[in-house]
């Protein structure tokens, strides 16, 4: 390998252009060499934006490039874990965005490959680990600032979507527990070190998207989860909000509590007029979590580079995977509640 990395990255979509534009431009140690869409408009743009860059129609024909290194995966979710395989079969390393397959069984498949190639970096992408509030949330909680924590409550709200991108997206997402509320979940299980299940329930609704229902997903999620040694977290993700993106954490310990992430707005300003106060909400993820996912590239290749492991395990994405898939399975579905009526 050439001291710099040899990126090519595979999904052009909402999240893999930008991706695209911090490996191409922010990421010290990267160059991004190719890319791959099965979608014509979307090479178009990557040769447009990046220019000298080769650009394929799928994995398969990007991992023929030559000196190429590493392969970042922004594809449907239902596509990670066995493109996952391939990259690594093919003696790369390997970012896969979130979360890293749908079931645990596909997880375990990853993880078996995985381990007989412990050169290669394979790295899940939850980039909310490396957002500076939460990595100091962390840093409280592991120095005792917040005492023993006994509560720890997320909220992860998307913004209404005029546009039917939800509804077009969620059949290959897993639905919003193993897409949505699966950052919450990582995120809670590493501040509390992986402590062990003991029990889940979850329940929600759909009103703004009835057409989730063709794939059995809900637009309104709820769950508690009970954790080893006397912990409960409970979890709420919407894609219903009307005041924007909002992605919040509050950890209640028996010295002191924090919050993460409240009362965001797309400017820091609030307007006043005729006795109201107006703040415009975040409008998505990018907005709020842009630090996190330049961070999370840096953290990849830097990994690389220096030959250490990946900063997230692939056990850990298993974990979340888990934890999510449970919550799916217990939801009470909106038609139980309406026969309750
Ligand atoms: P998208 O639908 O906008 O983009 C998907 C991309 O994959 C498109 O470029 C499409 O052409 C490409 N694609 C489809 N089939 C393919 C195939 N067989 N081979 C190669 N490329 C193929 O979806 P979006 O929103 O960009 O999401 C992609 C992934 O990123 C999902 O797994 C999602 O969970 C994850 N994601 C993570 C976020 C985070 O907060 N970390 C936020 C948004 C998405």
């Amino acid at each position: 390998m050439s001291n710099t990395l040899h990126i090519g990255i595979v999904g052009l979509g909402r999240l893999g252009k930008r991706h695209a534009e911090n490996l191409a431009l922010r990421v010290p140690g990267a160059t991004l060499v190719a890319a791959a869409s099965p979608v014509a408009e979307e090479r178009t743009w990557a040769e447009q934006t990046f220019p000298g860059i080769a650009t394929y129609t799928d994995l398969p024909a990007l991992l023929g490039h030559e000196g190429l290194d590493a392969v970042w995966l922004v594809t449907p979710t239902s596509l990670h874990a066995d493109q996952t395989i391939t990259v690594l079969k093919a003696g790369k390393h390997v970012f896969c965005e979130k979360p890293l397959a749908l079931e645990v069984e596909d997880c375990e498949r990853v993880i078996e490959v995985a381990r007989t190639r412990p050169e290669q970096v394979a790295m899940v992408g939850f980039m909310r680990r490396f957002d500076p509030a939460y990595a100091e949330a962390k840093r409280q909680l592991r120095d005792g600032v917040l005492g023993d924590v006994f509560h720890i409550h997320c909220a992860s709200h998307d913004p209404i979507d005029p546009h039917g991108f939800f509804v077009k997206f969620a059949p290959t997402s897993g639905g919003i527990f193993l897409d949505c509320s699966i950052h919450d979940i990582d995120l809670v299980r590493w501040m509390l070190d992986g402590a062990r299940v003991l029990g889940v329930s979850a329940a929600g609704t759909r009103r703004m998207y009835p057409a989730l229902a063709v794939c059995g997903d809900i637009d309104t999620a709820f769950a508690t989860v009970c954790f080893e040694g006397g912990v409960v977290a409970t979890f709420h993700a919407s894609r219903t909000s009307h005041h924007g993106y909002e992605a919040t954490m509050s950890i209640n310990g028996t010295k002191s509590a924090l919050t993460i992430g409240g009362g965001q707005t797309r400017l820091p300003i609030i307007a006043e007029h005729d006795g109201q106060r107006c703040a415009e909400g975040q409008p998505d993820f990018f907005a709020r979590f842009n630090d996190a996912f330049l961070l999370e590239a840096r953290a990849f290749v830097a990994a690389v580079r220096e030959r250490r492991p990946s900063p997230l395990s692939l056990e850990d994405a298993r974990e979340a995977t888990r934890l999510a898939c449970a919550l799916r399975n217990a939801v009470v579905q909106p038609a139980t509640i309406q026969g309750l009526a």
